[in-house]
């Protein structure tokens, strides 16, 4: 196989190398890692032994496969200064919110074959959830290529591109959406006297196990919450009170404005 370059090693970028390399086994040799942070390279060589470099242009001569993983506000500059650089030869996974197929093929010069993808900082655990979908010169061998990487650092879904601002505030922001709400109850536990390492631990173990019960068990929530409530019982009073509440409003309304973003970067 190709090398595959990283353009970009911060937060996300590194979540998905390190876990090809650790989680998925792939020889640090594979990769090449591209960054203009001294001290984030510096990093990622110490972390992982792959190869670094400083300037994006040393990447198409070495790498078939560059995953794009710098932030939005910087795409169009790095990619327009790349795309002379760029041809069919090269298969572009772009994990940039918000950037259209269409946006990443103008400003790549049209000639590589692109691949979008919106991960999640889980992928840091192997637990990751990534959604991608292929541009339309992509060939067979490059979807079961991004398919193969990205399910070895969790689970991977091909869906059309339509579903990408609402796949970027689910998945792709809702790492920190969930963590708020197993903050909240990790912090209305303390508020019931238990101690705060305890209340977490118990937080997130529950968010977890509930997550896998589901997952696993195939039962709809709403079934599941009837299984968990016996009548007059304690968490049919919790419930009773989670019902009556803006809570399920509020979170609707934070896909919303997440979605909104990915609309605009879009545009920008
Ligand atoms: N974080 C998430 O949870 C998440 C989830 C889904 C998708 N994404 C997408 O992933 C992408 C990366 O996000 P991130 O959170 O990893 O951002 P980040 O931590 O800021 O990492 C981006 C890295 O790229 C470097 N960089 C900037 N310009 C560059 C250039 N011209 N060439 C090479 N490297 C350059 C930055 O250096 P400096 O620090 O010096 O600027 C930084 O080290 C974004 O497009 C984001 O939309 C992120």
């Amino acid at each position: 196989m190709d090398k595959i370059g990283f353009l970009g090693v911060g937060k996300m970028g590194e979540a998905i190398l390190g876990s090809l390399i650790r989680t998925a086994g792939m020889p640090p040799s594979q990769f090449i890692a591209c960054d203009t942070n001294a001290g984030r390279l510096a990093l990622i060589r110490r972390r992982y032994k792959v190869k670094v470099v400083d300037d994006a242009d040393a990447l198409p001569e070495a790498c078939g496969t560059i995953f794009l993983a710098i932030k939005p506000q910087d795409l169009d500059q790095v990619l327009e200064s790349l795309a002379p650089a760029l041809t069919r030869k090269h298969l572009l996974v772009s994990i940039v919110a918000g950037k259209s197929l269409a946006r990443l093929q103008e400003l790549s010069g049209g000639r590589p074959r692109l691949v979008r993808v919106m991960p999640n900082l889980n992928v840091a655990v192997g637990a990751g959830m990534c959604v991608f979908t292929p541009g339309a010169t992509a060939r067979a061998a490059d979807r079961r290529l991004v398919a193969k990487l990205l399910s070895s650092c969790g689970e991977a879904l091909e869906l059309d591109e339509q579903h990408f601002d609402a796949v970027t505030a689910l998945s792709g922001s809702g790492p920190a959406f969930f963590a708020y709400v197993m903050q909240a109850m990790a912090r209305g536990a303390e508020a019931l006297g238990l101690p705060a390492e305890a209340a977490r631990l118990l937080a997130n173990q529950t968010m977890l196990g509930t997550a896998k019960t589901l997952r696993e068990g195939g039962q709809e929530p709403d079934a599941f919450i009837q299984t968990v409530c016996s009548p007059k019982g304690t968490t049919a009073a919790g419930m009773a009170v989670l019902e009556k509440s803006t809570v399920a409003r509020a979170l609707e309304r934070t896909l919303k404005a997440a979605a909104r973003r990915s609309r605009e970067l879009n545009r920008g």
